[in-house]
């Protein structure tokens, strides 16, 4: 029996760099000692805090279906952070609560974009976009941001494949380039956006994670708020990537629209998972950098460690869970360089080409280790860049 086009063709096209995280896992099932530095997934547990709540939630009878668009409290928390944070009037209508930022990429694509509709993005891109906007019948067009420019996408290159599309997807602070665009990038996006009537998708699920400047949300420039879409989660800021809980935050007839989607899709997130998601928003920001605090420690350990040394390049590492490196100096490409790692030192990243061509000759390290281990893969990574060197 045949498949549909739409499911067979979701990860068509793009370059596999997840051999290298295969070949990891492997080797670990084998019993071998890999130091992982690949995926987005913190060295810490949701805390006991948390499940705890989740747990009260569950034994006090939180257990049949949870409203559709998220209990009303935790939406009026999520609009209280958001308005306070951006300055943006929100409220529980300008909220949707989620099964996390992915299904919010999902959903928010679905309701901008019709079948064949161009959807743009920006490459180095989070793994899943392209098959995300495809799954939503949209067509993904990459738009390259480049490593000369820090990874900060120039607006003019946005603006000329612009015409005709209908959306723009664009993630700060980045995944997998640990950079923050700077607030001429966000107006220059903001321009072309309105210039050529696209909505704008801002997945900000890395909104915690700022170790450098600041994390400004485009819905709260002049003009915004009525053709953002920003896409929030638990995952990241509270160490929640398996609860599956994140948010939509847009204009209200959207909501309204996405909230009949999620009656046809996933029909809302457990009520428990909804009520220890709001006990954790509510413990405030020191919950939020006590989770981010072991990222900024291990980017300012792999600063020092890469500043005594000029083979391996560091792209400002301003914000997420990740740096980017620039190992062009070696001559291999991203995929080499971290098939070579793998093999001979037992280190595994993710290399540059697995998120789009605009990051070939890079590598993805995820600072998702204890630090001691991390210093020592770091400065493994740095001779074995060395010794390779020509
Ligand atoms: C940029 C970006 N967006 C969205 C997600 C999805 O996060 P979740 O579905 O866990 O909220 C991730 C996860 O790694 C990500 O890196």
């Amino acid at each position: 029996m045949k498949l549909s086009d739409r499911i067979t063709g979701l990860n068509a096209g793009g370059s596999d760099g997840w051999g290298v995280f295969y070949k990891a896992r492997e080797m670990k099932a084998a019993g071998e000692a890999v130091l992982e530095l690949t995926i987005g997934e913190h060295d810490i547990r949701t805390s006991d805090a948390i499940l705890e709540a989740m747990y009260r939630s569950a034994l006090g009878g939180h257990t049949g279906y949870a409203m559709v668009p998220g209990v009303n409290s935790l939406r009026d928390v999520v609009a209280e952070r958001i308005a306070e944070r951006t300055g943006v009037p929100t409220t529980r209508n300008n909220i949707m609560i989620t099964p996390g930022g992915q299904s919010a990429l999902f959903s928010t694509h679905c309701a901008v974009c019709d079948t064949g509709d161009t959807a743009l993005f920006i490459a180095p891109y989070y793994a899943t976009y392209p098959g995300t906007l495809r799954a939503a019948g949209a067509v993904p067009v990459c738009v390259d941001a480049r490593a000369e420019d820090a990874f900060q996408p120039r607006a003019g290159e946005i603006a000329a494949v612009a015409p005709g599309a209908k959306s723009l997807l664009i993630n700060s602070p980045n995944n997998p380039t640990g950079v923050v665009y700077s607030r001429a990038t966000l107006e220059g996006i903001a321009s072309v956006c309105m210039d050529n009537d696209l909505w704008l998708i801002s997945d900000e699920v890395y909104d915690t994670q700022v170790w450098k400047g600041e994390h400004i949300s485009p819905r709260a420039l002049p003009g915004m708020a009525e053709r953002t879409l920003v896409v929030g989660s638990m995952s990241k800021s509270h160490a929640m990537t398996g609860s599956r809980v994140g948010w939509i935050a847009g204009p209200e007839e959207v909501i309204a629209r996405l909230i009949d989607l999620a009656t046809t899709t996933t029909y809302g997130v457990p009520g428990f998972i909804q009520d220890a998601a709001e006990f954790a928003l509510l413990q405030g920001p020191d919950l939020e950098e006590e989770v981010a605090a072991p990222f900024r420690r291990r980017r300012d350990i792999a600063r020092a460690i890469l500043a005594k040394q000029n083979t391996v390049g560091l792209i400002p590492a301003d914000g997420a869970m990740y740096l980017m490196l620039d190992i062009r100096a070696t001559g291999k490409s991203g995929e080499e360089f971290a098939e070579g790692l793998l093999a001979e030192e037992r280190i595994a990243t993710m290399p540059g080409e697995s998120f789009g061509t605009a990051a070939a000759g890079h590598l993805r390290v995820a600072m998702t280790i204890d630090d001691d281990a991390f210093a020592d893969a770091l400065t493994r990574l740095v001779s074995y860049a060395e010794r390779i060197t020509p």
